[in-house]
């Protein structure tokens, strides 16, 4: 249902190294909501992720995934991390990357013909099932982010987090990976985070910006005054195709 709220952040704050890195983010995300996050680097995009991850502990607030804590619903998101993270040099096939996600998740070392035909399905969805056996040290950037999603796709999740997957391939490929994306999100809800703005602003259907704190309202015109005073990101990268334009402060969240 569209209403059906999947993720919920209630002034929650987070601190690294004496640092407060989040500072009172609210966040609510309905179910078939794509939402991008734009932001500089540093702004704590990764970081709020990893909350809902539960990577990261928060010292105040409350996090809700489908309605209950989020320790219980965890298994309901998948990631997507930053294709940086992912060693090229581990010796490990297409096929073992996307059913080791299923291993992991069961703490087993076999797999069953269940695991193996749900990661061929996967790889199927991203269009990579002929490429199964490839290592994936040999695939391009692009070819490897598909991997990256079947993988966390294998795991069934109704909501995906998406950290910068277009960082590091050419705009060819992102073009066909969003397309993807938007194919996904008729079956699941979408979070994408990004620093580049026009990368994501003309894909997803809720746009909001963080810069430690979070700013974003559902439905609102967007207010180009409001990216440059929060952010300094210029505006007119955004300026065209973004379906809701969202940009306002959230209630009693200030600028800096
Ligand atoms: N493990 C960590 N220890 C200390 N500081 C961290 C850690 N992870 C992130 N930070 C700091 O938190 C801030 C937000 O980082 P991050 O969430 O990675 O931002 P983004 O993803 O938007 O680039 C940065 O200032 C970063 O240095
Ligand atoms: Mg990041």
């Amino acid at each position: 249902m569209k209403d059906t709220k999947v993720i919920e952040l209630e002034q929650v704050f987070v601190e690294m190294d004496g640092v407060t890195v989040l500072e009172n983010v609210n966040l609510t995300v309905n179910e078939y909501d794509f939402l991008g996050i734009i932001g500089p680097n540093g702004g704590g995009k990764t970081t709020m992720l990893r909350v809902l991850l539960g990577l990261v502990k928060p010292y105040r607030g409350k996090v809700k995934i489908m309605g209950a804590a989020a320790d219980k619903n965890r298994h309901l998101l998948g990631y997507v991390p930053q294709y940086a993270l992912f060693d090229r040099s581990f010796p490990i096939s297409v096929e073992e990357v996307v059913i080791s996600a299923r291993l992991a998740r069961k703490k087993g070392r076999r797999f069953s013909d269940l695991d193996k035909s749900i990661a061929a399905e996967a790889l199927a969805r991203v269009e990579m099932l002929p490429l199964r056996k490839r290592r994936m040290g040999e695939l391009s950037g692009g070819e490897r982010q598909r991997v990256l999603v079947a993988r966390a796709l294998a795991l069934k999740p109704r909501i995906l987090l998406l950290d910068e997957p277009t960082a590091s391939v050419d705009s060819r490929f992102a073009a066909g990976f969003y397309e993807l994306l938007q194919e996904l999100n008729q079956e699941m809800t979408l979070i994408l985070v990004s620093h580049d703005i026009s990368a994501v602003s003309s894909y997803v259907k809720t746009l909001a910006c963080m810069n430690r704190t979070l700013y974003y309202e559902h439905s609102h015109q967007l207010s180009p005054q409001m990216i440059e005073d929060s952010y300094h990101c210029p505006v007119d990268l955004i300026a065209h195709g973004v379906p809701h334009r969202v940009l306002q402060p959230h209630d009693g969240v200030g600028g800096h």
